[in-house]
C-alpha cells in the first residue's frame, strides 16, 4: 500500500515528485506529503486528502530548486488519516525525513525506549519511530548509512523506506523488507519508487530491490547492500511500459478504460500461446516444470479478492478438464492454519500486482513446505514472479483502477490456457482441444459485442442505483462471477451486495427477497439453465426484481425477468470471461451515478502490501 517516490539529481524536484505522486495515487490516497532538501536546508509539507490538495499548497515550499526529496501517498494502518500522521515523518529538528510503507510491529517498544531518552512523538503512526531511531544513532556520531543499518537491525515488521538527511544532501537511502521498491537509474539523476509507473516518464532503467536490501543512491551512482552491510551487485532491467499505457486515454475513469480494453487485454494474454492445429497451448514460463505439473496429484490455487475469484473459476476448469484434484485457498488464511502441503503438490499464486502481502506470505510458506510454487501475475518484475519457481504473466497491461477488471479476465484466460495444456497432455482429445482453442480465439470479438451493451447497462444502472442491497446469483462456473460482480459493486458504489451459488439462495438469502431487493442472475444457457430458471421463479414469486445475464439466443427469459442483458455464448469453461463484463459495467455506472470516486474508492488501495 501507499506510494513512495524519491529524487536525487539537478532538477527542481518539487513538480517532478508531485507528478510522480499522482501516478501512484491509486496505491493509497488518504493523505500525502513531501519533504525536500536544498543546500543543507529542509522543508516538509503534508496534507490530508488527495495529492491535488497537497499540490494547491506547494507555494509554501520556499527552498530554491531543491534537488533532493521524497514524497508519499498514504494508506493508513496506524493512526487516522490527518495532516500530522501523513508522511514524511521526521526527527525533532526536521533535518531527517522518512517515508514508510508497511507496518513496524515493535513500534511501541521502540517508542517507549526513545521516550525514555527524551524523544517526543507527535503522531499516532508506527512509522514515526523510524526517523527518531535513526536520529538516535546519528546523535551518537554515526553517518547516515550506518545509522540506518543500525536502526533497521532493531526494527521488526515490514517496510519500504525512502530517507533523506539535510546534513548529508548527496544521497537518498532506500530500504526494503516486505514492501516493493525500485531504483530508477537516470542520466545524472536517480529515483526511488514503490512502482515503476511513478518514474517511467523519466527513465526506463530500473533495479528491483529485494527484501533485506538497502540502497545508497547518489545522483550518478548507487550501492546496494544487505542488512549485514555486504555489497551486492544488482542487475539493471529495461522496462517496456509506456506512458500512454498508464494514462486514461480519453476515458473519464481508468476503470472504464480498463473495462473497454478487454478485447485487447484478453487477446494479449493469449498472444502466441494457442496452438490451433494441435488443439493445445504453449506457456513458455511453465515449460521447465511441465512434467511435474502434468503428473501432479493436487493443485492448490491461492490468492486474495478478485484474484481469488479467478482461482475459484480455475478450480472448476482444472477439475472438469484435467481431473486433477484442485483446491482454492484464501492466501490470508493459508499460512495460519498449518496447511497440509506435500512436495507432490503444485501451488499457483494468482495476483494482479504481484505484491499482495497475504499472497506473498502464503507463497513463502508453501515454498518452505516443499511445494512447487508457480505464479500468475500481471505486474512484470513484481515480488511474486520473482519468488516463484516459474510462472506465467497475464500481460493485461497496467491496471490502475482500484477495482480490478481486465486483470481478472486475463487471469481467467491464463487459467484456461493452463487447463488446456494439462488436459491435452493427460486425457483430452484433439477435437476437444481444438474446440477450446477455437472458442478462445473468438473471445475478443465476443467481448467487443458485450461492450456495445454499455448504454443498455447504464440505463439499468439508473433504475437500480438507489437500491441498498443486491444479490448476485450463479451456478457452476458462474458462481465465482456472482462473487466478483458483488465485490465490484461493493468496492466502488458502497452498496451492500452478496454473491451466492444460486441454489444456496433457498437455504437462507431468500429471506431477504422483497420488492426493493434486486437479484442479478447469471443465467446463460448451459447445463444448469433449467435449475437457475427455477431459482428466478422463486425470486419472482416473492416479488423480487430480477436482472438476468442471459444467452443471446434465449428468447424465453425476457418474460420472466425485469431486465435481461444478452451476451454471446461460449463453452462453459470460458463463460466467466464474458459474463463478468456486464457486471463490471453495471458496478461502474452505478458508482458514477452516485457521484462516487470510481478509481479511488474509500478505504481501499490498489495493492495491499500489508497483512
Ligand atoms: C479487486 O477489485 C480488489 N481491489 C482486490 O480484491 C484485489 O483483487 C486483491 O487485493 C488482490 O490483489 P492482487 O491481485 O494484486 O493480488
Ligand atoms: N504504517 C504506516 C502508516 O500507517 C504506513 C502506511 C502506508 O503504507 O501508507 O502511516
Amino acid at each position: 500500500m501507499c506510494g513512495i517516490v524519491g529524487y536525487i539529481g539537478s532538477k527542481d524536484c518539487v513538480p517532478l515528485l508531485i507528478n510522480s505522486l499522482k501516478r501512484l495515487e491509486y496505491r493509497g490516497y488518504d493523505s500525502a506529503g513531501l519533504g525536500v532538501i536544498s543546500n543543507g536546508e529542509s522543508q516538509v509539507i503534508k496534507r490530508k486528502g488527495k495529492v491535488s490538495v497537497l499540490e494547491k499548497d506547494l507555494d509554501q515550499i520556499t527552498l530554491k530548486q531543491p534537488n533532493l526529496g521524497i514524497a508519499h501517498t498514504r494508506w493508513a494502518t496506524h493512526g487516522v488519516p490527518n495532516e500530522v500522521n501523513a508522511h514524511p515523518h521526521f526527527n525533532t529538528d526536521k533535518s531527517l525525513f522518512v517515508i514508510h510503507n508497511g507496518i513496524i510491529e515493535n513500534y511501541l517498544t521502540i517508542r517507549k525506549g526513545l521516550q525514555s531518552l527524551g524523544y517526543d512523538f507527535i503522531t499516532d503512526t508506527d512509522s514515526e519511530v523510524i526517523p527518531q531511531l535513526i536520529d538516535s544513532f546519528l546523535k551518537k556520531g554515526y553517518a547516515l548509512v550506518k545509522a540506518v543499518h543500525l536502526a533497521l537491525s532493531k526494527i521488526e515488521g515490514t517496510y519500504g523506506l525512502a530517507i533523506v538527511y539535510a546534513n548529508e544532501p548527496d544521497k537518498l537511502i532506500a530500504a526494503r523488507k516486505g514492501s516493493p521498491l525500485v531504483i530508477g537509474v537516470g542520466n545524472n539523476e536517480n529515483f526511488v519508487a514503490s512502482d515503476v509507473s511513478a518514474i517511467i516518464a523519466h527513465t526506463k532503467h530500473v533495479v528491483y530491490l529485494e527484501d533485506g536490501e538497502i540502497a545508497e543512491i547518489y545522483k550518478d551512482k548507487f550501492y546496494t547492500r544487505t542488512l549485514d552491510e555486504e555489497i551486492i551487485d544488482k542487475e539493471v532491467h529495461k522496462i517496456t511500459m509506456t506512458l500512454d499505457e498508464i494514462d486514461k486515454g480519453g476515458y473519464d475513469h481508468f476503470m472504464l478504460k480498463e473495462i473497454m480494453e478487454q478485447p485487447l487485454s484478453v487477446c494479449n494474454s493469449m498472444r502466441g500461446r494457442l496452438i490451433a492445429d494441435k488443439g493445445t497451448s504453449k506457456l513458455g514460463g511453465l515449460e521447465a516444470v511441465e512434467d511435474k505439473l502434468v503428473q501432479s496429484k493436487r493443485i492448490v490455487l491461492s490468492a486474495c479478492g478478485t484474484s481469488w475469484h479467478a482461482a475459484l473459476a480455475g478450480e472448476y476448469m482444472l477439475e472438469q478438464h484435467t481431473r486433477i484434484q484442485t483446491e482454492v485457498e484464501y492466501a490470508s488464511e493459508f499460512r495460519y492454519r498449518n496447511p497440509i502441503i506435500s512436495p507432490d503438490d503444485v501451488m499457483f499464486f494468482i495476483s494482479q500486482s504481484g505484491e499482495t502481502a497475504d499472497t506473498l506470505a502464503a507463497l513463502r510458506e508453501a515454498k518452505i513446505r516443499g511445494a512447487l510454487v508457480l505464479g500468475i501475475c500481471n505486474v512484470v518484475g513484481s515480488s511474486i514472479p520473482r519468488e516463484t519457481h516459474a510462472g506465467v504473466y497475464t500481460h493485461a497491461g497496467p491496471e490502475i483502477g482500484v477495482a480490478s477488471t481486465k486483470a481478472f479476465t486475463s487471469q481467467l484466460v491464463i487459467l484456461a490456457l493452463i487447463t488446456l495444456n494439462l488436459a491435452r497432455k493427460r486425457n483430452m482429445s484433439l477435437i476437444d482441444g481444438k474446440n477450446i482453442v477455437k472458442e478462445m480465439d473468438l473471445l475478443p470479438k465476443k467481448i467487443e459485442q458485450i461492450l456495445k451493451l454499455n448504454e443498455q447497462i447504464e440505463e439499468i444502472a439508473e433504475e437500480f442505483k438507489d437500491a441498498e442491497n443486491f444479490l448476485y446469483l450463479g451456478r457452476g462456473y458462474n458462481f465465482p462471477v456472482a462473487l466478483e460482480g458483488a465485490l465490484k459493486l461493493k468496492e466502488i458504489s458502497y452498496i451492500h451486495a452478496e454473491g451466492y451459488p444460486a441454489a444456496e439462495m433457498k437455504h437462507g438469502p431468500i429471506a431477504l427477497i422483497e420488492e426493493k431487493l434486486p437479484s442479478i442472475f447469471i443465467a446463460p444457457q448451459d447445463s444448469t439453465y433449467e435449475k437457475i430458471i427455477t431459482n428466478i421463479q422463486e425470486v419472482k414469486a416473492r416479488k423480487g426484481r430480477v436482472i438476468a445475464i442471459a444467452s443471446e439466443s434465449d428468447k424465453n427469459i425476457d418474460s420472466l425477468v425485469d431486465f435481461s442483458i444478452k451476451i454471446p455464448e461460449t463453452i462453459r469453461m470460458l463463460m466467466p470471461i464474458l459474463s463478468v463484463i456486464p457486471l463490471q459495467l453495471l458496478a461502474y455506472h452505478i458508482a458514477v451515478k452516485k457521484g462516487l470516486n470510481v478509481d479511488q474508492p474509500r478505504n481501499l488501495a490498489k495493492s495491499v502490501t500489508v497483512e
